[in-house]
């Protein structure tokens, strides 16, 4: 690559000292490469229905393309509020609901309401990598605390994450279910967790945009989670940041939404202002039908992904480099393999020798060297064309 002209004035250092995506340092060399199989990004191959396109065409039809209240459209946020209600098994008001470009635009607004320069929010780590970055870009720091790996799965220590807390933390930002790991946390951690923030006078952050994405019911039969939001009362320190991203297949649309207390909301719409001013119009109107009508496509799309999560764990798990754990939620296989130092390398070597796309353990952070991600949400044939080209590697 040709080197780039020098700036002709500075930038803020750390924003100059960012690294770029792990993901994109493997994906980009590949990107339009035909016969790769990509399954290196947190996306389904599956378009967003048609339902919902045909809401946002009908939306821009009839006009829907001038500015929102930068909080959304109230239509979206009553949806949202009933939803979230209906999931939880309790009312959340429209007051409590604020709609975002996205579940990193959430991340990013909650981020520029707390951090100041020398703060720090904890963090459950290995974790998506955008989540660190807003936290560091601000001049932050985002105290990695490790999840515990298991042959049955991922355990967090609680006693460590309290002691990573100190007078200059502002949150705990908890990913569950957690990419890349699949880990969900458990109402006996959340409850602690909660408890502790609440005691302290911090914020707890759940970050549920894999929420959906649960292949098990759980005790009261539903298919969701467990999030801050079943236990707190509506003045506790909680903020629930989500997308439709991933429930809907709506990945390129950048819509998601924020729960936080009534109190908060009006800030997080302050500060909506200046960085997006309201979410794009006919896109929260097509959110609305997204919610009102898409637990069909819901059910569709986890129970695809629930035979691709064993197709994959019965044949991954089954090579005899690998050790993988059956993940409980989300997109992802993320399993270690033995012998590779370096993740970044293999998982280039892998593009180049099996022409499979997968994302490197290390953008994760330093706690997901040796490891490597799949995501499987993808078609079965697909997904075994890729599995048959991993097996000679990783047996
Ligand atoms: C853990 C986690 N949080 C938030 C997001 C943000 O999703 P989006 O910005 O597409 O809404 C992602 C996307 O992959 C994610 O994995």
């Amino acid at each position: 690559m040709n080197e780039l002209p020098r700036l002709p004035a500075r930038l803020r250092p750390i924003v100059e000292s960012l690294k770029g995506s792990r993901i994109r340092a493997v994906s980009d060399s590949a990107f339009d490469r035909p016969g790769v199989i990509p399954l290196w990004f947190g996306e389904s191959d599956r378009a967003t229905p048609a339902f919902i396109c045909e809401a946002a065409n009908r939306a821009l039809t009839a006009g829907k393309t001038f500015y929102t209240p930068n909080r959304g459209i109230p239509a979206l946020r009553e949806t949202v509020a009933a939803y979230v209600s209906r999931l939880r098994g309790q009312t959340f008001g429209v007051e409590r609901v604020t709609i975002t470009a996205s579940g990193v635009n959430a991340i990013m607004l909650v981020m520029q309401s707390l951090v100041d320069a020398g703060d720090n929010v904890v963090i459950i780590t290995p974790l998506w990598p955008n989540c660190a970055d807003a936290i560091t870009v601000l001049g932050g720091e985002a105290r990695r605390v490790p999840l515990i790996p298991g042959d049955a799965g991922w355990r967090l220590d609680l006693d460590r994450l309290f002691d990573a807390c100190d007078a200059r933390t502002r949150a705990i930002f908890l990913n569950s279910p957690g990419n890349p790991t699949g880990w969900v946390a458990t109402p006996d951690d959340l409850a602690a967790v909660l408890a502790f923030c609440r005691q302290r006078g911090i914020w707890a952050i759940g970050d549920e945009v894999y929420e959906r994405i649960v292949y098990a019911p759980d005790a009261r039969g539903r298919r969701v989670s467990p999030s801050f939001l079943d236990i707190a009362k509506p003045d506790d320190p909680v903020i629930s940041v989500n997308s439709f991203s991933k429930s809907w297949c709506m990945t390129g649309w950048r819509l998601g939404w924020i729960v936080a207390p009534a109190a908060y909301g009006e800030t997080l719409g302050k500060i909506n202002e200046f960085n997006i001013s309201g979410a794009t119009t006919f896109v929260q109107e097509a959110g609305v039908t997204a919610i009102r009508d898409g637990e069909p496509f819901i059910d569709e799309i986890v129970a695809q992904y629930a035979r691709a999560r064993d197709l994959v764990a019965q044949r991954l798990g089954g090579m005899r480099r690998v050790r993988l754990a059956r993940p409980e939620a989300a997109l992802y296989a993320f399993f270690q393999v033995d012998g590779m130092a370096d993740s970044l390398a293999y998982a280039k070597e892998i593009l180049a020798k099996c022409g499979v796309g997968l994302a490197p353990g290390i953008a994760f952070g330093p706690e997901g060297e040796g490891w490597l991600r799949l995501c499987f949400a993808t078609g079965p044939q697909r997904l075994s064309q890729a599995l048959d080209r991993l097996e000679p590697l990783l047996s």
